[in-house]
């Protein structure tokens, strides 16, 4: 069983303008409302390869309502935990020339009973052969090492972690014991070079080589896959038994947000299938090259990724 962990998520509402104008009034066209998250994404993705998962996380009042009938409506089962503080609407903003102005709530105060829920929420769905994937930001209030608890709880518990942020969260869920650290990671090019410390020149010249050694760190570290996407450079996969590299695929791109996430959904999709790990990482390939082809964050078809599929190209570099 797969369960997705979301806990900052949002209602994302978007609308046109024809010119965006400051210090003016805006008359918004074409609203629309979507259920944003990383793991809902996730999410999304599993359900159009044909799997399941449960979408875990904070919801709260008329906007957590809406969310949770958005998510149903996708085809996905969700289990929030309701919370006092109303979840967040971000607003994008796309103008006429295409331009888009985003405007981001911080995500609701937790409080520590309704924390306390989840946690129990997500031990009873801890049990071996499980995975859950702990994806995006945190909500204000949260701890910095929230991602490093629930890793260090859910691993001890006998489940898989995936485990999909950036920044001082990663950096702490990355300092725990081997058998408390996540088992999966899927830093993109940006994130990893980050977690690194190395600066922006330094970093940009890396060759893929260079890249590879600092994931096979990590794999020293007692995690078991390192995912590196790159965006359109495509992607290095390493584990233990070496490392492969896929260029991206060829595609009609109209929004690339998300293709990490649909990488992330058919990895573990493919882990739960027991596919080949060869076979996880061209499905991760064909998902996210697929999802750059749809609109906003919504998934590809099973179709698109089966002919997606036949493309792509692994090869084992060490
Ligand atoms: N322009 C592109 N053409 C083809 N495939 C792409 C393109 N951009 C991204 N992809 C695919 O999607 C994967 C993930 O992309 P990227 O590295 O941008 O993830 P990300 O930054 O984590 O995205 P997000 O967090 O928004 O989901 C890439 O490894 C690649 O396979
Ligand atoms: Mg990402």
């Amino acid at each position: 069983m797969i369960i997705t962990v979301t806990l900052n998520p949002a209602l994302d509402k978007t609308a046109r303008v024809d010119v965006l104008r400051p210090n003016a009034l805006n008359r918004l066209q074409g609203v629309t409302l979507d259920a944003g998250g990383k793991g809902v994404n996730v999410s999304a993705m599993i359900r159009s390869l044909g799997g399941e998962s449960v979408a875990v996380g904070f919801s709260g009042g008329g906007a957590g309502e809406e969310l949770r009938a958005l998510v149903a409506k996708k085809g996905i089962t969700s289990d929030f935990v309701r919370v006092a503080a109303v979840t967040r609407t971000n607003l994008k903003v796309v103008a006429d020339d295409g331009a888009l102005t985003e405007f981001n709530e911080p995500g609701p105060e937790i409080r520590d009973a309704e924390w306390r829920e989840l946690e129990q929420k997500l031990s009873s769905y801890a049990a071996g052969g499980n995975t859950v994937v702990l994806s995006g930001s945190l909500p204000a209030g949260l701890g910095k090492d929230t991602y490093k608890k629930l890793s260090a709880m859910l691993r001890r518990a006998g489940a898989s972690v995936f485990l999909d942020t950036d920044g001082e969260a990663l950096k702490r869920a990355l300092e725990s014991a081997p058998e408390e650290i996540p088992d999966y990671i899927k830093p993109n090019r940006y994130e990893l070079l980050q977690y690194f410390g190395m600066p922006d020149d330094k970093g940009a010249a890396c060759t893929e080589t260079e890249l590879a050694e600092l994931c096979r760190t990590l794999i020293g570290k007692g995690i078991k896959l390192v995912s590196l996407s790159m965006g359109e450079a495509g992607a290095i996969f390493v584990n233990g038994n070496g490392v492969w590299r896929a260029p991206a695929l060829p595609v009609q791109v109209r929004s690339t947000v998300g293709a990490g996430d649909s990488m992330t959904g058919a990895l573990v999709h493919g882990f739960e299938q027991g596919l080949p790990e060869e076979q996880c990482f061209a499905l991760a390939m064909a998902a996210s090259a697929g999802a750059c082809t749809t609109e906003g964050t919504n998934p590809p078809s099973r179709a698109l990724v089966d002919t997606l599929l036949t493309q792509t190209r692994m090869e084992k570099i060490a």
